[in-house]
């Protein structure tokens, strides 16, 4: 046994700002973003903070699934971007939404929503739970250098949630990592401990605290990755091309997504779902977002196959399917 979606939500902060109002500030400017990202305009965290998101999104899924948040047995939080580290965004929400169980926070970067319904899948084998709140939330634009045109206009910000419930629908799971602290990397906070004898990494300062990216080599590991991931987990599956109704993947840059559509011709080009030229890469959040976004369209329908594939820093990957037999959303 493991389980199955009884409902989803998704929250987005209010300020909303198109590639036009970046270049304002920026060295960019809306033809190069839609070009190389596909990205149009994204939400970012002006009053709200990643906290008030998750809480949204997690009273909506709960709304949706028909239970109360104190059915629940387990909340898992997937996040880079927490507002504290102790305590945990789990527990943050735990506290807010009147829950009273185990509550934890784990972080896999772009891939931690997919990492966590594999660690849900692990409770429900051994029947330690019931219902599970699984959240996936980041606000990039905490950490984002607002200098760095490379990094500034992909990230955002945003919140999806899932609450699970017994049942058979996950097909099958895969986790992975290559360690790479080089080409993706923000540092945690320092201390002042007066015993602290090393410096950085690089021996660099509290700008190392902002994201770095080393954009083309994650671009290569994500179009390889996202490949060779589908295909291995479409074999774990027992799946063909043909039983896949749709593949819900990170939305980190149009072009990775078209290169894994193009690399995969059994599978239409039209089931990739995509939600980038509106919300940018929101790193925890994509997916469970995306999902939310197409389900409260009525796109899903019971029995439907979804294909969930992610890649962040880590470097991680993780990718599930899952047949679909939540609640039903007309068109
Ligand atoms: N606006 C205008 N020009 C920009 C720019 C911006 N926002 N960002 C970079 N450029 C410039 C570069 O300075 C470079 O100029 P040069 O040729 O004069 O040196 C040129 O555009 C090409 O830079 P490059 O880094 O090769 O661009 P790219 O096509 O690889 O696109 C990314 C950059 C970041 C969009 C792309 O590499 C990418 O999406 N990588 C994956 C990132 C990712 O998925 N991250 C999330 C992981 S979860």
């Amino acid at each position: 046994m493991n389980f199955t979606i009884l409902g989803t939500g998704s929250a987005m902060p209010s300020l909303c700002k198109t590639n036009d109002d970046l270049s304002k500030f920026l060295d960019t400017s809306d033809e190069w973003i839609r070009a190389r990202t596909g990205i149009e305009q994204r939400y970012l965290c002006g009053e709200e903070s990643i906290t008030d998101l998750s809480c949204l999104a997690a009273e909506e899924a709960l709304r949706e699934a028909g239970i109360g948040a104190a059915d629940l047995d387990l909340i898992l939080c997937a996040t880079a971007t927490s507002e504290y580290r102790i305590p945990s965004m789990a527990c943050l929400v735990q506290e807010r939404i009147g829950a009273q169980c185990a509550a934890f926070d784990i972080n896999a970067a772009c891939s931690g929503f997919l990492y966590a319904l594999d660690i849900a899948a692990g409770y429900y084998a051994r029947k330690k739970v019931k219902h599970m709140l699984v959240i996936g939330a980041d606000a990039l634009s905490e950490i984002v250098d607002w200098t760095d045109r490379s990094t500034a206009v992909i990230f955002a910000d945003g919140a999806g949630a899932a609450v699970l419930g017994e049942g058979d629908d996950l097909l099958a799971s895969r986790i992975g990592a290559r360690g790479n602290r080089a080409v993706l990397y923000a540092e945690n906070v320092k201390g002042n401990s007066p015993f602290r004898m090393r410096d950085s990494e690089d021996g660099a300062q509290c700008e190392e605290q902002y994201i770095h990216m080393d954009g083309q080599e994650v671009f290569r590991f994500a179009s390889a990755s996202m490949t060779r991931e589908l295909k291995q987990l479409m074999k774990d599956a027992g799946l063909t091309g043909k039983d896949v109704s749709y593949v819900l993947p990170h939305q980190a840059n149009r072009r990775i997504i078209d290169f894994a559509s193009s690399k995969l011709p059994e599978i239409a080009s039209e089931r990739f779902l995509t939600n980038i030229e509106k919300r940018g890469n929101t790193s925890a959040a994509s997916i469970p977002v995306l999902m939310d976004e197409y389900n409260k369209k009525g796109t899903f329908k019971h029995g439907d196959i979804l294909l969930l594939t992610a890649f962040g820093g880590g470097l991680t990957t993780a990718s599930c399917a899952l047949r679909w037999n939540g609640k039903q959303y007309n068109k």
